[in-house]
């Protein structure tokens, strides 16, 4: 798109002459002769750029440019001084304005000041979206009672410097609420490093922890800094570090109790001022009473304790996650945010999540590309969840249940006790499928259309759920045709 630009300027020849320049440049441009014009035209129009004489007749330059930028903060206004009105464009600048070009106008300086305020522009659109998709992505989204308390505790521990020890499930968002404390803490301007013990080979840890100097081992072919000194001034977030050595442990602690670290290979220690946040998804005190994980350390790294629970714990979550990501994936995507029917949205609150929100994620990343209609439907979920149809049971399904019982008059949702979640989708495939069925008064091919599938697909499905019997599905495909 071609970008669209203000002049405003009493002079007609100077008009002229910056229209023709800006035009043959490949801008839109707009002309007009006063200041009222010109705030009129910010307020009726999108610009990208504003070129503004300082002196004019009626309202003057800088009281112009107070009211652009009270219109449209972001848009740069270039500001042109006459002879004699030099002063005033100095002021304009410490208004606020991009750039100021001098009369006579040169064409490179009205190029250059033109192409540089637009470039200055744009990267700083550009910062402002990348730090908001930052900020979105980091974001903690929940309404749970336990996600409630989860960030007030974040917003208590934050501002101290103690340590924490995040503890939960794969997938639980405990880098999140790492992220979270160094954001909200003094140190959010420094730098929030992460080192995920369990990724880094062990004869690598020490080096990468603590940094080496040239030709302390073989391939050390020049000096690196640790991460305890990248992370200076800042947040240490050591990830999964019930994966530790003991080796690796005991130079940890010796490097949180004195602030300082050795690099491999070298003479001098280095201060270091970091916060440790620590996060692992094993029981500590097992692995301790396992020998594999030293008390002192543990009690060092464990100041402020924080437990992310289990998705499964806090099922209420799962709507606005899936909100969160499907609203996050489809702009990744260019695609639309699709809509849940209530019945696929209440499966999806009823499944464990074995990979809490990571496993919740991809499944709805998933969705937002396979999902057909613009309303996802529970049929999406059993097509996208075949492989866990691997969990059936090899025996036969449960006797042909004609009568579709409790669902048809209103259909409870899984959540009484199954053996297996199998079992579990079983039933509620059979129950859901028995109300549609009754609601379209047994017209496969109207049920078939409100569940989304196929009608040969609903039909063998509906025979290996055992709600109809081969003879009468075959009297019912006649009807129907
Ligand atoms: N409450 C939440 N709101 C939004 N996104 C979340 C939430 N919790 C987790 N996520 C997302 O789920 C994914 C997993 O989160 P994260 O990496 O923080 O988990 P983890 O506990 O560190 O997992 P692991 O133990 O596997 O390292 C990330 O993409 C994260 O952005
Ligand atoms: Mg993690």
């Amino acid at each position: 798109m071609r970008e669209r630009i203000l002049i405003v300027d009493d002079e007609a020849g100077v008009r002229a002459s910056l229209s023709g320049i800006l035009s043959d440049e490949g801008y839109r441009v707009d002309a007009v002769e006063t200041g009222e014009a010109g705030v009129k035209a910010v307020e009726s129009n999108r610009y990208e750029l504003a070129l503004l004489d300082v002196w004019l007749p009626g309202i003057d330059g800088i009281e112009t440019l107070t009211r652009i930028q009270a219109i449209d903060p972001d848009l740069p206004v270039v500001v042109i001084s006459g002879h004699g009105t030099v002063e005033t464009a100095v002021k304009a600048v410490r208004l606020g304005a991009a750039d100021f070009i001098e009369k006579p106008l040169s064409l490179e300086r009205i190029l250059l000041a033109v192409s540089n305020s637009l470039r200055r522009r744009k990267l700083e659109q550009e910062v402002r979206a990348l730090k908001a998709e930052v900020e979105h992505k980091h974001q903690i989204v929940g309404e749970s009672e336990a996600v409630k308390e989860l960030l007030r505790v974040i917003a208590q521990a934050a501002p101290s410097n103690g340590r924490v020890l995040i503890t939960g499930e794969n997938g639980t968002g405990k880098e999140l609420v790492a992220r979270g404390i160094h954001q909200q803490s003094l140190r959010s301007g420094g730098p929030f490093v992460e080192v995920n013990c369990a990724a880094i080979p062990e004869e690598l840890i020490e080096s990468e922890l603590f940094g080496h100097t040239k030709g302390s081992f073989t391939g050390a072919t020049a000096s690196r800094k640790g991460k305890f000194e990248i992370a200076d001034g800042g947040t240490l977030f050591l990830d999964e570090i019930g994966d530790m050595t003991l080796k690796t442990q005991a130079k940890v602690l010796r490097a949180l109790q004195e602030q300082k670290i050795e690099p491999v290979g070298g003479a001098a220690s280095v201060n270091v001022d970091v916060r440790v946040i620590a996060a692992t998804n094993k029981n500590l005190e097992d692995e301790i009473r396992k020998g594999t994980f030293r008390e002192d350390l543990y009690f060092r790294l464990n100041v402020i304790p924080i437990h992310v629970l289990p998705l499964r714990e806090r099922r209420s979550d799962i709507p606005l996650l899936v909100k969160h990501f499907s609203r996050e994936y489809a702009a990744e995507y260019g695609k639309h945010i699709k809509d849940y029917a209530s019945e696929a949205m209440e499966m999806l609150s009823a499944h464990d999540w074995p990979g809490n929100v990571r496993e919740l994620r991809n499944m709805v990343e998933r969705l937002v590309i396979m999902a057909k209609g613009d309303v996802v439907q529970v049929s999406d979920l059993g097509v996208l969840r075949s492989p866990l149809a691997a969990d059936q049971p090899a025996s036969a399904p449960p006797a042909p249940t004609r009568d579709p019982g409790p669902a048809a008059a209103g259909g409870a949702v899984l959540n009484g006790d199954f053996e297996s979640l199998a079992l579990a989708r079983e039933d509620f495939e059979r129950r859901y499928i028995a109300r549609k069925h009754e609601a379209c008064h047994g017209n496969m091919s109207r049920t078939a259309e409100a569940l989304g599938v196929e009608r040969s697909y609903l039909y063998k499905k509906m025979k290996a759920l055992g709600l109809i019997a081969p003879k009468r599905g075959a009297e019912s495909t006649e009807a129907d045709a």
